[in-house]
């Protein structure tokens, strides 16, 4: 059986008073009987947050991580660094860096063996566009951007954590219903099935707009194992409240 992860992707929000609070109120907060509970951090605020997170039964996680492993690469941050602060997540392929960094379907596999080679396990993500959902391409795209992960990472792929994070959804308001997002979500547990015999043990992460009021339905499918949670997870009471839908 999986244990469900919700983890939060704070993205360029926060700041060391505003942290120290969101994090207190969180760690205080998190029920008895909990799933796994991630907080993915801007890196310079990983020391702080390792520091807070300390005997919480929170996990730390990075937003993302370099495709090289060291050198000449002014602004990035690689996996081994992540590693000495206790870092056990990295989100990868984010569709904003997609989007934002040019990243492309392999550069995001590469970051995912960087993050596995370092002991941290990657939450890779893919999902369409509008546009790609409009024009009947959904299963087509999630499975090319899988394939990729798959590709460079062969039988490790039973470590990662994968997020089906449809762009549309995120930041919109827009949900995808419980029922689109199982649908999409079985597909992509039928193509880890085809590549790893330990397939059943891959979560699969719902996000976009996932909050408070639909976490429990969207929670509730076969093959929804948790939630990556941006906006909901800025307020304490919005991510406890999606924390305690998933127990
Ligand atoms: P929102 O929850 O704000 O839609 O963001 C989802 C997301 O992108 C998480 O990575």
């Amino acid at each position: 059986m999986r244990r469900k992860l919700i983890a939060g992707n704070w993205k360029m929000n926060g700041s060391l008073v505003a942290n120290q609070e969101l994090i207190g109120a969180v760690a205080a907060g998190l029920p008895v009987a909990h799933c796994a509970v991630a907080l993915c951090v801007p890196s310079p605020y990983l020391a702080q947050a390792q520091a807070l997170l300390a005997g919480s039964g929170i996990d730390l996680g990075a937003q993302d991580l370099s495709c090289h492993e060291s050198g000449a690469f002014t602004g990035e941050i690689s996996a081994a660094m992540l590693r000495e602060f206790g870092v056990r997540y990295a989100i990868v392929g984010h569709s904003e860096r997609r989007q934002f960094h040019r990243e492309s379907d392999a550069e995001v596999a590469q970051k995912a063996q960087r993050a596995l080679a370092a002991g941290i396990t990657p939450i890779v993500c893919i999902g369409e566009t509008l546009a790609e959902r409009e024009a009947g391409q959904t299963e087509a795209v999630v499975k090319r951007q899988l394939a990729a992960v798959i590709h460079t990472n062969g039988h490790c792929i039973s470590e990662i954590v994968l997020a089906y994070e449809p762009v549309w959804a995120i930041g919109t308001g827009k949900t995808a219903s419980p029922q689109q997002a199982q649908q999409v979500h079985a597909v992509l547990r039928s193509q880890l099935a085809a590549a790893s015999e330990h397939a059943d043990r891959i979560g699969i992460l719902y996000g976009g707009s996932m909050n408070a009021v639909n976490a429990a339905n969207l929670l509730g499918q076969p093959d929804i194992d948790g939630g990556l949670i941006g906006g909901a997870s800025l307020k304490a009471a919005d991510f406890l409240a999606i924390i305690s839908a998933a127990a």
